[in-house]
């Protein structure tokens, strides 16, 4: 797939992982909006990627993905601004065992809820022309780890989830497929679907 004068939206872009792919993806010529909790952060990363790649490029949008409306709103935006999408890259995530319940909602529903509104925008089954999800989890999610039994079992999750909707598009004969990879970009673990392509 090439990358150039694609459409994409990045959930966590504001900082860490998410703010690196982000500007992988400018580099590369594809148009991103970053979703991210964090105004402050998100508004500075805005300002300093619009000095390097040029206004217009980017997007930022503060929001929390555990907010399924105003998740659905920043999908709608990125499209009414860009025209199109064609990568969702669910990356938002956090890791806190005191407030497992927000762990569980932002690691996993919002995974859910990304991939279901990415599916919206880009599936044929909608009458889009086909995309590529990316759910980002862990390595947590292979090895045993006792200190955070919540954070696996969410990252156990985003992997089993994408992995369902790979298969059950390939039922469909939608040419689906999953892989779940290290990638040196991610430094962990990621599950992608691509579908429709
Ligand atoms: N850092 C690692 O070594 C590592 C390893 C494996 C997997 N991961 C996964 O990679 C992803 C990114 O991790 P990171 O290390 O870059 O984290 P980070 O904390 O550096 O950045 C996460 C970003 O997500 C944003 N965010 C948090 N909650 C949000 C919410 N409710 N709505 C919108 N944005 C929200 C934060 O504001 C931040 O900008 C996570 O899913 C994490 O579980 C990270």
């Amino acid at each position: 797939m090439s990358l150039n004068g694609k459409v994409a939206l990045v959930t966590g872009g504001a900082q860490g992982i998410g703010r690196a792919v982000v500007h992988s993806l400018l580099q590369s010529s594809v148009k991103v909006t970053m979703v991210d909790l964090n105004k402050t952060c998100g508004e500075e990363c805005k300002a300093q990627l619009d000095a390097e790649f040029g206004e217009g490029n980017c997007n930022f949008i503060a929001c929390d993905v555990s907010d399924g409306e105003a998740l659905r709103d920043a999908f709608q935006s990125t499209v009414n601004m860009f025209g199109q999408l064609d990568i969702v890259i669910n990356n938002a995530g956090i890791n806190n065992e005191k407030n497992w319940e927000k762990t569980i909602q932002v690691n996993l529903t919002s995974v859910i809820k990304g991939t279901y509104l990415a599916m919206e925008h880009m599936s044929k089954e909608y009458g889009k022309k086909g995309g590529i999800i990316i759910n980002v989890s862990s390595m947590a999610a292979f090895l045993h780890s006792p200190h955070q039994p919540v954070y696996t079992a969410t990252k156990h999750g985003v992997i089993g989830f994408t992995r369902a909707m790979a298969v059950r598009h390939t039922h469909r004969t939608l040419h689906a497929s999953s892989s779940t990879d290290s990638c040196s970009i991610f430094r962990g673990t990621h599950t992608s679907l691509r579908f429709n392509s």
